[in-house]
């Protein structure tokens, strides 16, 4: 019997799906999913081994939980017969920018309904991930909501819904900062007299080797800072002419955009 029904097979369902069955959370025959008009659910499907259906009534009748990953827009072209469907349901919308307010108009009968906000690296299971509630949630819905998201990495975060604009601008939004930086050093590294090739290849595994270091140490990242910034030398002279042009007060101003953003998209 199904448990959970994704409606979508795209990256972010792909990545979930295949986290909860690697990890042994749900056996393939628990899970099903539906799609649009593209085989990306016939192609999951096959892959993975769970089942797929393009009537989403059917796969609903067995299921518990029905996850949402189509894109945001195509909420609006669901069935209106998908009220009834998920009557005593928990809905998990990973949806950006979907309130829990226009979810509950779209699942009025739903059991209970969960608003995540994902980030890209959750496509490869190094997501960080924040959600909020409808309601409270059970402790078997909580379990289910953790395990789920937990697929897509291991920081899960349960917040207010208010705070989820800020979330979305801080690790939603935030890979696009870190692929910008590292572009930025490979520019500055063509600047400084580097081949094109080789400033891509040092800029980009810095970045890797940074994060890769700040997960292995678990130390605070202004620790680690001052462990690479011998007084007097290179670093520091790098990270004075970062405080000299405020680059905290610059990160600070796009966060700030982003979720200034984040709230008028929500309103639209
Ligand atoms: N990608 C990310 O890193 C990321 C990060 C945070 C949040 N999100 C959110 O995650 C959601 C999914 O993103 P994604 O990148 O996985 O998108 P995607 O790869 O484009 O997948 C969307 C899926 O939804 C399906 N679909 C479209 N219309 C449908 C319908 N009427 N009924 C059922 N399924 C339908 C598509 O099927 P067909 O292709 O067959 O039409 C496809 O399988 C989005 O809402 C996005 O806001 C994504």
């Amino acid at each position: 019997m199904a448990k959970v029904t994704f409606l979508g097979a795209g990256r972010m369902a792909s990545a979930i799906v295949g986290g909860i069955i690697a990890k042994g959370i749900y056996k393939p025959t628990d899970i099903a999913c539906t799609c649009g008009d593209d085989d990306t659910g016939e192609k999951l499907a096959k892959q993975t081994g769970i089942g797929y259906s393009r009537n989403l009534a059917t796969l609903l009748a067995e299921a518990d939980v029905l996850v949402l990953a189509c894109k945001p827009q195509q909420l609006a072209q669901l069935p209106e017969s998908l009220r009834a469907q998920t009557a005593g349901k928990l809905i998990l919308s990973i949806l950006a920018g979907t309130t829990l307010a226009r979810l509950s108009e779209r699942f009025p009968e739903a059991r209970n309904i969960v608003r995540s906000m994902p980030n890209t690296p959750g496509q490869i299971g190094a997501g960080a991930t924040g959600f909020c509630v409808a309601n409270a949630l059970s402790p078997n819905d909580l379990a289910a909501t953790t395990q789920i998201l937990g697929a897509l990495g291991e920081v899960v975060v349960e917040l207010p819904e208010a705070q989820l604009d800020a979330v979305t601008a801080v690790s939603g939004s935030g890979p696009a900062y870190i692929f910008e930086f590292t572009k930025a050093l490979e520019e500055a590294g063509v600047q400084a007299g580097l081949e094109r090739k080789t400033a891509a290849t040092l800029a980009r595994q810095t970045v890797i080797g940074a994060g890769n270091l700040m997960a292995a140490l678990e130390e605070d990242p202004e620790t680690l800072r001052n462990h690479v910034t011998s007084p007097g030398g290179t670093t520091q002279a790098a990270l004075e002419s970062f405080t000299a042009s405020d680059l905290r007060g610059i990160v600070a101003k796009a966060v700030e955009a982003a979720k200034a953003r984040s709230i008028e998209l929500s309103q639209l």
